[in-house]
């Protein structure tokens, strides 16, 4: 094997936002799942030299924060915790004031809160990159992580179809535009009444048509998953919805991603879950636990996605 490459990134990203999936160009897309292969197979090194970064998280986290700190380690740099509930921010300190005095500290932050306008807000401030760790919108950082585990499970994912099942919500959303960019068909199963955002369906189908694939909703889950390469699933009622959780599971009921379902798609298929998962309602014990799954691989795919991202905001 050659030895580890330290040089600059592959894919210059220097500066920049990643707020939405579709702020990567498609090539953007392939270079940074490209660049996470090669870091997980321990072909590059690559050495940020202190730099810091701030995590602001208004929700819950385990994988994004744990990913983030230890991929920036990795890169011999730094996170800062920067929880609403440690900092001026949870007293009620101007988003304005607040970026734009992190930016003077950090080297950029990765956020994760309830309304994309407030993630905007504070890449409106900050002079230092802005990453979307998870909004009620999109989760792109999980996305890359898809597809980087698609991708190691099919070799290529252009033309390979990914049926999603459940509630058209953040995760949904970032699948159907970084897939649309990558030329994978995506097809979001969801009961009437929990579709995606008519917004990003249009952006997404404009991308998919673009890069010679389709964004399809459907609303039978046997026909949402008919020869899919990638069954993928995720919790009926998400972060700040929990008072809806009795009655989302009433209007997902039908919807388990389970064995059943699991024999319409393509044999080959890949049982995927982004996590925390609750077992015996979006997922049987049984798809998660089977020979099928990548849901593990694909949780330790968000360090190195992420860590090519860093590499490629901050390096250079
Ligand atoms: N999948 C994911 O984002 O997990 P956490 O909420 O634990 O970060
Ligand atoms: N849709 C879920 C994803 C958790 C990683 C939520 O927003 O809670």
């Amino acid at each position: 094997m050659e030895s580890p490459s330290a040089s600059c990134p592959p894919v210059a990203l220097q500066g920049r936002d990643l707020l939405s999936s579709a702020d990567l160009s498609a090539s953007e897309t392939r270079e940074l799942l490209a660049l996470a292969a090669e870091l997980k197979a321990g072909r590059r090194r690559i050495d940020l030299g202190g730099k810091v970064l701030g995590l602001i998280f208004s929700k819950a986290s385990t994988r994004t924060r744990v990913s983030f700190t230890v991929a920036m380690a990795r890169l011999g740099g730094h996170t800062l915790d920067l929880n609403p509930s440690v900092t001026q921010v949870g007293r009620g300190e101007p988003i304005a004031d607040t970026a734009r005095v992190l930016s003077r500290y950090c080297d950029a932050l990765a956020i994760r809160t309830f309304a994309q306008a407030e993630l905007g807000e504070y890449a409106h401030w900050a002079s230092i990159p802005v990453i979307n760790a998870l909004t009620d919108l999109e989760h792109p950082c999980q996305a890359l992580a898809d597809f980087l585990t698609l991708q190691e499970a099919f070799g290529a994912v252009e033309g390979l179809t990914l049926s999603y099942v459940g509630d058209g919500n953040n995760v949904a959303h970032s699948l159907m535009l970084c897939g649309a960019l990558l030329g994978v068909n995506v097809r979001i199963g969801c009961p009437v009444g929990f579709e995606p955002s008519a917004a990003v369906l249009e952006q997404s189908r404009r991308l998919a048509a673009a890069h010679g694939a389709s964004v399809e909703v459907l609303h039978e889950p046997v026909a949402a998953v008919r020869g899919a390469h990638a069954l993928y699933t995720d919790v009926w009622a998400s972060m700040g919805q929990e008072e809806e959780k009795a009655l989302r599971e009433q209007a997902f009921a039908g919807w388990c991603l389970d064995e059943e379902l699991m024999a319409e798609a393509d044999p080959r298929a890949i049982v995927l879950h982004c996590l925390p998962a609750y077992r015996g309602l979006e997922i049987s014990a049984g798809a998660m636990e089977g020979s099928s799954s990548r849901i593990f691989d694909q949780a330790e795919n968000r360090l190195h996605v992420q860590q090519a991202l860093l590499a490629a905001l901050l390096g250079g």
